[in-house]
């Protein structure tokens, strides 16, 4: 049978794909953000899953203010970088596992969670930096992603503790799927980041820490945290965060923490990073 074997949480910050696409990861700005995952791409090289569920959201790139999906679920063969203005990253095409995503969809609607299914989907920088940082610049990805797109861009945007129950029925899913598959999970976005108006550049390093530690230690208490104390205390973006909380829902109760990273500044936004292994 398929399982989860592990959850990584990563900041998507857009410019750390430019500094991999353009070669200066290693200059004074980017070189010790990129330090910051070197122990995590040997960790994923032993860890080696043979699919990836990414949970990730679109910034008006795959869709528009036409149509908001709340959680989209990506059930394509394969999804294409998309162009978010300056052409689309030079990076492998993501493949999909068809199979795993149907079946998926299939155990969360029976059980109660209504997610929107998605076809045909190109990716932005939410997907394909976490997977940068990751994995580097291979040739082709390592393994098989399958997309779950969280609309944390234009309120009303889920809840923290939805989206942990979300977490724990993608675990139910995965663990009723008969091909034996060993699955890592990751949660991808934050941390504290405001992009826009008077409060632009917001960073707030003491909430960064304290969100991290419910998350791995409190979940059931980290994932009440409301939508006002994420705006109040991580800035208009903050709100991304919640996505680190399907993630570990999909994790047992204790889990492992193997790598804490956490570094300001980039962008504008700080990087924050974790490792957890289910035991
Ligand atoms: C930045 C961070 C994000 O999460 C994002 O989606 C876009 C930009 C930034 O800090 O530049
Ligand atoms: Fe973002």
């Amino acid at each position: 049978m398929a399982y989860v074997s592990s959850g990584v949480a990563c900041s998507h910050v857009p410019v750390l794909g430019v500094a991999s696409d353009t070669g200066i990861t290693g200059d004074d700005y980017y070189g010790p953000i990129f330090k910051g995952f070197e122990f995590s791409k040997q960790w994923m090289e032993k860890e080696k899953p043979d699919v990836i569920f990414l949970v990730y959201n679109d910034h008006c790139t795959a869709f528009d203010a036409r149509i908001i999906p709340t959680f989209a679920l990506g059930c394509a063969e394969q999804y294409a970088p998309a162009d978010e203005g300056w052409g689309p990253r030079p990076v492998p095409i993501v493949q999909g596992h068809q199979a795993l995503s149907a079946h998926i969809a299939q155990s969360l609607i029976l059980d109660s969670f209504d997610i929107t299914v998605i076809n045909e989907m190109e990716v932005d920088h939410g997907l394909t930096v976490p997977l940068t940082m990751m994995f580097g610049k291979p040739d082709e990805w390592p393994c098989p992603v399958v997309p779950l797109a969280v609309n944390v861009v234009q309120y009303p945007a889920p809840l923290g503790s939805r989206c942990y129950a979300l977490g724990k029925a993608i675990r139910k899913a995965i663990e009723s799927f008969p091909d034996d598959l060993k699955v890592c999970v990751f949660g991808t976005g934050g941390m504290s980041h405001q992009l826009q108006h008077e409060r632009a550049g917001l960073i707030n390093s003491a909430w960064d820490d304290r969100f991290m530690n419910l998350l791995v230690n409190e979940p059931d208490k980290g994932s009440m945290i409301e939508h006002v104390e994420y705006l109040r205390e991580a800035g208009s973006e903050g709100i991304e965060l919640v996505m680190w909380y399907v993630m570990r829902g999909a994790l047992n109760e204790n889990v492992e923490e193997m790598h804490r990273f956490y570094h300001v500044p980039a962008s504008n936004t700080a990087v924050g990073h974790l490792i957890l292994e289910n035991r």
